[in-house]
């Protein structure tokens, strides 16, 4: 049922508390599964949100009930004012928290302590340096792993994305998984999924079985644990008995989590996306400019979010849906 008063709650009665803004479609990486080889046009300099116009639309779904606000980009720290609008945010009665390639994120300790920014998702996806430059197509490996290893020192709740793709790292699961023996990190295994432009394929796809295969292999049942997760916890976690740290798969593809959806998305142009799958989205920053309601328009893109991934309900419809097509490159959704 849907809730009364509750203008981000869908028709399946999800109530959506939880927004992620994208701050930029800019990024200092290239990684493959992100976006295209030869880039995206990006969205002219006057379509970016401006730092009040990003203030503004968060303080809205702040009073009609987001708790918690993610940051992402492309990069978001790669935006100019990004400590700014980070400061800003802090100012509202909501979790903050930012998802980065960590290459710059040194330059932001500061800022994030002083935001209160505590839960820090970083994407690393091999721990062999040229395999990284393969995926990235920069050679950034060193400084994104030393900034992981300071951020955990510092304090940091600190998730290690890492997005597997068949024949190039899932040789390197255990080798992840090892690094929560000494360290309180968790890793997160995430099936590879489609986006415009990313050339995926179900071949590439390394699900949540395969991850588990090699666990079971690895580990001795008895030290191999499934952990609780938190209600909307997008992640399956695991962890081996006596490590500091966690794993953790988020299975899009193979096992959805859409029942337990609370997520919105604002991109760094204006647009509401309902879902990371969503094809059409709604214009949130023409009527902000033109000084007229949001309201209204959040609601509607609530409402008609669809029950699980914009419609892709079976894996057959996710394999040969050209949708994908017609959706954004994961840089400019920002995960
Ligand atoms: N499939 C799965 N995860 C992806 N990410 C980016 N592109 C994809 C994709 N095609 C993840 C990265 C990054 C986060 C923002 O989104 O791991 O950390
Ligand atoms: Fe940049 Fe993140 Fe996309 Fe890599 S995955 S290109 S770091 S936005």
């Amino acid at each position: 049922m849907k809730k009364e008063n509750s203008i981000l709650t869908d028709s399946f009665g999800r109530e959506h508390n939880y927004l992620r803004i994208s701050l930029t479609e800019r990024c200092n990486l290239r990684c493959t599964y992100c976006m295209p080889a030869d880039g995206i046009a990006l969205s002219p300099k006057s379509h970016i949100m401006t730092y009040e116009e990003i203030y503004a639309i968060a303080k809205e779904f702040v009073a009609k009930g987001v708790t918690k606000i993610r940051l992402t980009g492309g990069e978001p720290l790669v935006r100019k004012d990004a400590a700014s609008i980070m400061e800003k945010l802090a100012t509202l009665p909501v979790e903050l928290a930012i998802t980065t390639n960590g290459v710059i994120v040194d330059k932001f300790m500061e800022t994030f302590k002083k935001c209160g920014i505590k839960a820090i998702n970083i994407s690393l996806d091999s721990l062999d340096a040229i395999k990284n430059k393969t995926i990235t197509r920069r050679d950034y490996f060193t400084k994104v792993y030393d900034n992981i290893e300071m951020l955990a020192k510092e304090g940091f709740q600190i998730k290690v994305n890492c997005v597997l793709i068949k024949g190039f790292n899932d040789d390197e699961i255990i080798d992840f998984i090892e690094l929560t023996k000494e360290r309180p990190l968790q890793i997160r295994f995430i099936e590879f999924m489609p986006f415009d432009g990313n050339k995926w394929n179900m071949d590439k796809l390394v699900s949540l079985e395969d991850i588990l295969k090699q666990v079971y292999a690895h580990y001795d049942a008895s030290s191999f644990v499934r952990l609780d997760g938190k209600p909307n916890d997008t992640a399956k976690n695991y962890g081996i008995k006596g490590y500091k740290g966690t794993f953790a798969v988020i299975g899009s593809v193979t096992n959805p989590f859409c029942d337990s959806c609370n997520r919105i998305r604002l991109t760094a142009n204006g647009q509401l996306k309902n879902c990371l799958f969503s094809t059409s989205e709604s214009d949130l920053l023409t009527p902000l400019r033109n000084g007229k309601s949001i309201a209204s328009i959040i609601e509607k893109t609530v409402g008609s979010k669809q029950k699980i991934r914009n419609g892709m309900d079976t894996i057959e419809k996710f394999k040969n849906s050209d949708a994908h097509g017609k959706n954004r490159s994961m840089i400019a959704i920002g995960g």
